[in-house]
């Protein structure tokens, strides 16, 4: 006697599966997240069907009107996932039997799960593509309002993690702004190759009957069915092309939110966090900890492995389907929701975060950050050869730091120890306001660039028209 563990192929089946072989096969508890992708798949298929002349009109009418019933149960959280019935596919036509009768027996022509759950997490993984990029949107725009408002607001750049030379606090901020936009690239360019429509390659081989793959596909919003019915089951590269824009994505915001922490500490003092975004200790009264810059900035371990564990999963399986592949889900949907939540925190950090102006503006001036433009001034003024002047530079530096003074602070005579030449006109170029002023290269950190910079994007960010 088949049992409703195997009612789908009850017909060669006598015994119901043993316990653990049911724990393992099932997808049910992960899968579900597709159910509003699986009925929309399947209310396409079904209006093809009845398009091409496969099944009645009357019986495809029955089969989307209960599809509409299942997926309002399933909003509406009254819907009941059975492990026995394995996967969300098997659920949903089940539950489709009560509630639309013997027309629901007819869904599953031509078509099988390997095509079904292809074409499922297709539609997911690009729904959440859209989610992500509207995400990553918001994001950059907090950042280019941030930088709009400090545009002018000096602080340390590093190299190393030490001292280099002073830049703005903005063009700090806008280079993430950059990043985000190519992130924001990859996964458009993700979204563009993963836009084919798996459904109708059936369970690998394609299908005698006379489907039309282009109507469904249309309907899906798909580009185009996918060529090769072997591939369009057997493939995750969309899945993994995703996980990889992701890990850099998550790589990104791990960088912002390090220097977040970084900025945080007592030493630096760079920016305040209010207590929307801080947490305190049970034990130190003084403490404020950027736990959310913390857990965005751990993010990336999960993301990554996601991406990796696929890599894994996909390596050396041969064609078409194997179950194996069922594998990809649990690992992209932790990976995503990871995402997304980083992406929401940092941006509501972005936006709640002040930076020190004082403490920037003194940290800039100390470590001699404008050595570089006392090298460019011999340059420029003396006409030395940059590698002399460098060394004359580093003279300076050397007797600033034995009276331990600032490079601005040392008196002219002092300077002419080493060279001569030198004239009062030095001074206007050791102010780490001169300094970023000056620096008006195309890309570069003075303020009118950074202005410049900050309002273009927001104007493009804010029309919704920059994607990449
Ligand atoms: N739950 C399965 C998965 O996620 C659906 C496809 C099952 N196909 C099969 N031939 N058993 O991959």
């Amino acid at each position: 006697m088949s049992s409703e563990s195997n009612k789908m192929w009850g017909g060669r089946f006598a015994m119901s599966p043993a316990e653990i072989m049911e724990e393992i096969n099932a997808s049910i508890a992960f899968d579900k997240a597709l159910a509003p992708q699986d009925i929309r798949g399947s209310k396409a298929h079904a209006a093809m069907l009845a398009g091409a002349g496969i099944i009645t009109k009357v019986d495809a009418e029955a089969i989307i009107a209960g599809l509409d019933k299942v997926a309002a149960e399933i909003a509406a959280g009254t819907f009941e996932f059975k492990r026995a019935l394995e996967d969300v596919h098997m659920n949903v036509e089940s539950r489709l039997k009560d509630v639309a009768g013997a027309a629901a027996g007819r869904l599953h022509t031509a078509r099988s799960r390997n095509d079904q759950v292809a074409t499922d997490f297709r539609l997911w993984v690009r729904d959440e593509i859209d989610a992500l990029n509207a995400a990553l949107r918001d994001l950059q725009i907090a950042l280019a309002r941030k930088a709009e408002a400090h545009a002018a607001t000096v602080m340390p750049g590093f190299t190393h993690l030490q001292p280099a030379q002073p830049v703005t606090f903005g063009h700090h901020l806008l280079a993430y702004v950059e990043m985000f936009a190519r992130d924001r690239g990859r996964f458009a360019d993700a979204r563009k190759r993963l836009n084919e429509s798996p459904l109708g390659s059936a369970a690998l081989a394609g299908t005698s009957f006379p489907i039309d793959r282009h109507a469904t596909a249309a309907a899906l919003g798909f580009d185009r069915p996918m060529s090769n019915s072997l591939d369009g089951v057997s493939d995750r590269d969309f899945a993994l092309e995703t996980l990889s824009a992701a890990t850099i994505t998550a790589i990104h915001l791990s960088r912002l939110a390090e220097e977040i922490v970084i900025w945080m500490t007592p030493q630096f003092g760079f920016v305040t966090l209010s207590d929307k975004f801080t947490t305190g200790s049970s034990i130190m009264p003084q403490k404020r900890n950027p736990d959310a810059a913390e857990l965005a900035r751990a993010k990336v371990g999960r993301i990554a492995g996601a991406f990796q564990s696929l890599v894994m999963v996909m390596k050396g399986l041969p064609l078409a389907y194997s179950k194996d592949m069922q594998e990809d889900k649990e690992v992209t949907f932790d990976a995503i929701a990871s995402l997304k939540l980083a992406i929401a925190a940092m941006t509501g950090m972005i936006a709640d975060l002040e930076p020190v102006p004082e403490r920037m503006r003194a940290a800039a001036g100390r470590g001699f950050s404008t050595a570089t433009d006392l090298a460019d001034w011999l340059v420029r003024v003396l006409a030395m050869p940059f590698r002399d002047a460098h060394h004359v530079t580093g003279s300076i530096v050397k007797l600033a730091e034995s009276r331990g003074c600032d490079l601005e602070a040392l008196p002219l005579d002092a300077m002419q120890t080493i060279e001569p030449r030198i004239t009062q006109d030095v001074y206007t170029v050791l102010s780490v306001e001169n300094s970023v002023e000056s620096r008006t290269s195309y890309g570069g950190t003075a303020p009118q660039n950074v202005r410049k910079m900050a309002q273009g994007w927001l104007a493009c960010l804010e029309l919704g028209s920059k994607s990449g």
